[in-house]
């Protein structure tokens, strides 16, 4: 990625300077399709809009005369040092991206020194990923109607060494994602789910008039009612670490810290749920308000630079998930380009610490934030 071929003016061959360009890569690269499967929303895409402009409005106070020359950007996250205070998020389906899809992006973040969380969606079998990286992987799970099936994937995620579950909770049915059901969006035959037994038909048409292929597919196998009891069987099932991703209600991070979890991470899915949800920095701080002296609070949802990290930190998370901008990454140049964009992520984030006169993440926690600019 980004070497600039000689004699070559072209915008595409310049060197990315920030995670952006990665995506005006990708958008260059990808059928139309898929890049609208991965960059859209639910909806109008109200959420996703609102993701950004929370950020945005996030201005942080820095503080002078600190003494501070290179801070430090490693971080505790669930009691394991790691390189920076990030985790690439859970994504599906990662060879409609790339040919090496989830072995190449977990790769990269292994080598960048942050965990990879592979999703229950995976278009590679969990060991496959596994043994394509020295870092630790965690296991993001989507409750399945078949209990049986949510057993042996967990049996499968220990085994094979995962370091952390992960459970997605605002999946009850898919977002409606309308870029989707109007291109008539389905995976290519190239790309199934390599850890669901399901057949290929499912995922290939949708057989519903105005349904993706995707949404028809959750709906036949993910189990929409899941309870708090629910929640309290995989906490009594599994002695790692376990995250509960897709919390917004300060009054739900406070029943998942009763059950026992390790850390809430604060998601509206990237926007691509319920499309009238809150940015998730509107919610950030009732929510580390309400269980931050518990439970570990991560955030995702609009991530774009390190100077969103350190507004993350500002706001009270601990750490944040990179969603969108991985892809575009793995899109534009395999586990290159994905570790390129790890990266400057990390060269951002000692700037934004350097600038703000902190020595580390932590510090950046106690940072003063104004809300409107
Ligand atoms: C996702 N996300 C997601 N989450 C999850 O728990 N399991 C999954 O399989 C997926 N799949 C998925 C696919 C694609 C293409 C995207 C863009 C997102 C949501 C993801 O983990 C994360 O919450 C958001 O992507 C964060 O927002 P940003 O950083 O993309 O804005």
């Amino acid at each position: 990625v980004g070497s600039a071929a000689a004699g070559s003016t072209g915008e595409a061959d310049r060197p990315p300077v920030s995670l952006a360009d990665f995506a005006d890569l990708a958008r260059a690269t990808l059928p139309p399709g898929i890049w609208d499967f991965i960059d859209g929303g639910s909806g109008v895409e109200t959420t996703l809009t609102a993701n950004r402009a929370a950020l945005d409005r996030v201005a942080v106070l820095p503080r002078v005369l600190t003494g501070v020359e290179r801070p430090r950007t490693d971080a505790v996250l669930l009691g394991r040092e790691q390189a920076l205070p990030v985790a690439v998020a859970p994504m599906a389906y990662q060879r409609l991206l790339h040919p090496d899809g989830e072995p190449a992006l977990a790769a990269a973040a292994g080598a960048a020194g942050v965990p990879y969380v592979l999703s229950t969606l995976s278009s590679t079998p969990i060991d496959e990923v596994i043994a394509a990286t020295d870092g630790p992987v965690w296991f993001q799970l989507y409750w399945l109607r078949d209990r049986g099936l949510v057993a042996d994937l967990l049996d499968r995620a220990h085994t094979a060494g995962c370091a952390a579950l992960m459970v997605t909770v605002d999946v009850p049915v898919l977002g409606r994602r309308l870029r989707d059901v109007r291109g008539g969006f389905a995976l290519p035959p190239e790309v199934t789910t390599a850890n669901l037994p399901t057949g290929r038909d499912d995922l290939a048409h949708t057989g519903t008039p105005g349904v993706s292929a995707i949404a028809a597919h959750t709906e036949a196998v993910f189990a929409p009612a899941l309870t708090w009891a629910d929640l309290a069987w995989l906490r009594e099932r599994t002695r790692l670490p376990l995250l509960v991703k897709g919390i917004l209600d300060p009054r739900d991070a406070v029943r998942a810290a009763d059950v026992g979890v390790d850390a809430v991470v604060v998601s509206n899915h990237g926007g691509r749920q319920f499309d009238g949800a809150p940015a998730t920095a509107t919610m950030l701080p009732e929510v580390v308000a309400a269980v931050g002296d518990r439970v570990e609070v991560l955030l995702d949802s609009g991530v774009r630079s390190g100077t969103d990290v350190l507004r993350a930190l500002a706001l009270g998370a601990t750490g944040v998930l990179l969603g969108r901008p991985m892809l575009w990454a793995l899109a534009a140049g395999g586990r290159s380009g994905a570790r390129a964009a790890l990266d400057l992520l990390a060269v951002e984030l000692r700037d934004a610490l350097t600038l703000t006169g902190c020595a580390d993440p932590a510090q950046a926690r106690r940072l003063r934030t104004l809300t409107g600019g």
